[in-house]
C-alpha cells in the first residue's frame, strides 16, 4: 500500500477525526503522522524518528508509484542521492561472495528486538532471485540471476553494483529497494561482499 492510500484508508476508517473530505492530502498526511506519533511506542533501537521522512521519502510519497514521478523531479532526486555515495577509500569494490551470500540471506537487523551491536543482513532474497539453489525468493525486484555474466566483472559494473546497493535511489528515484549504505544498514565490507556475490564468476549468481 502506498503511504497516500494508507493515509486515505486511515481517514475512511475514521481514525482521523474531523471532516476528511475538506482536508488536502498534505493536511491528511500531517494529521496521520500526529496520530502515529502519539500511538507508536519507542522500543529498543526502533525510535519515533523512524516516522520522519527525509527529503526523498517525502517527495516520493507524493506519487503513487515510481513511474508516476515527473522526470525532472526524478533527476533531481537521483543527483542528490548520487552525491551521498561513499566509495571505499581503498578503491577495492569486490569482497568475498561467500560472505555476500550470508548477507543476502539474512533479514536480521534494525527491528526493535534485534541486537543493534550485531551486523544487519541485506535480505536481498526477499526481493530478488539470486541463485538457482535457493528456491525461496521474492519478486518485488528483478531476478539477479546471471547478473555478473550479463554485465561483466568490470570496474564499471562494480561501481554501479556498489553504488546501487549503497543508495538505490541514485539510479532510479523512489525505488522500493532500501538504501543500504546511505542508511547505515550494511557496512562497507558487507556491500563489497554482496558486490562479489553479484559479479564474481564463481558465485552461484553466475553459475
Ligand atoms: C524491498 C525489496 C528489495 C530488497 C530487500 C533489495 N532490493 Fe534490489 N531492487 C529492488 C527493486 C524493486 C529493484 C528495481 C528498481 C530499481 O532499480 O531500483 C531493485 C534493483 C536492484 C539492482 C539493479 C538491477 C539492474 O539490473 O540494474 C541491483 C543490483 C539490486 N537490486 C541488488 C540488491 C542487493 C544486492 C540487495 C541486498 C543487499 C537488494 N537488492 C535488496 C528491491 C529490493
Amino acid at each position: 500500500m502506498t503511504r497516500k492510500k494508507f493515509f486515505a484508508a486511515l481517514a475512511v476508517t475514521g481514525l482521523i477525526t474531523g471532516c476528511a473530505t475538506m482536508m488536502s492530502d498534505a493536511d491528511i498526511s500531517k494529521k496521520a503522522l500526529l496520530v502515529m506519533k502519539s500511538s507508536f511506542k519507542e522500543k529498543g533501537q526502533a525510535k519515533l524518528d523512524r516516522l520522519d521522512q527525509d527529503e526523498v521519502q517525502a517527495t516520493c510519497s507524493l506519487y503513487e508509484t515510481p513511474d508516476k514521478v515527473p522526470k525532472d523531479v526524478a533527476q533531481r532526486l537521483e543527483q542528490s542521492q548520487l552525491e551521498t555515495i561513499r566509495y571505499p577509500a581503498d578503491g577495492q569494490l569486490l569482497g568475498n561472495w561467500k560472505a555476500g551470500e550470508v548477507v543476502a540471506q539474512s533479514g536480521v537487523g534494525k527491528q526493535y528486538n534485534d541486537d543493534p551491536t550485531r551486523p544487519s543482513g541485506g535480505n536481498c532474497y526477499a526481493c530478488h532471485q539470486l541463485s538457482k539453489q535457493e528456491v525461496s525468493f521474492g519478486t518485488i525486484g528483478p531476478s539477479l540471476l546471471g547478473f555478473g555474466k550479463a554485465r561483466g566483472n568490470t570496474e564499471e559494473s562494480r561501481k554501479y553494483a556498489y553504488g546501487k546497493v549503497y543508495n538505490s535511489d541514485a539510479f532510479s528515484a523512489c525505488s522500493n529497494m532500501p538504501r543500504f549504505g546511505h542508511n547505515g544498514i550494511l557496512t562497507e565490507q558487507q556491500i563489497k561482499d554482496v558486490v562479489a556475490l553479484m559479479l564474481d564468476p564463481e558465485s552461484p549468481v553466475n553459475k
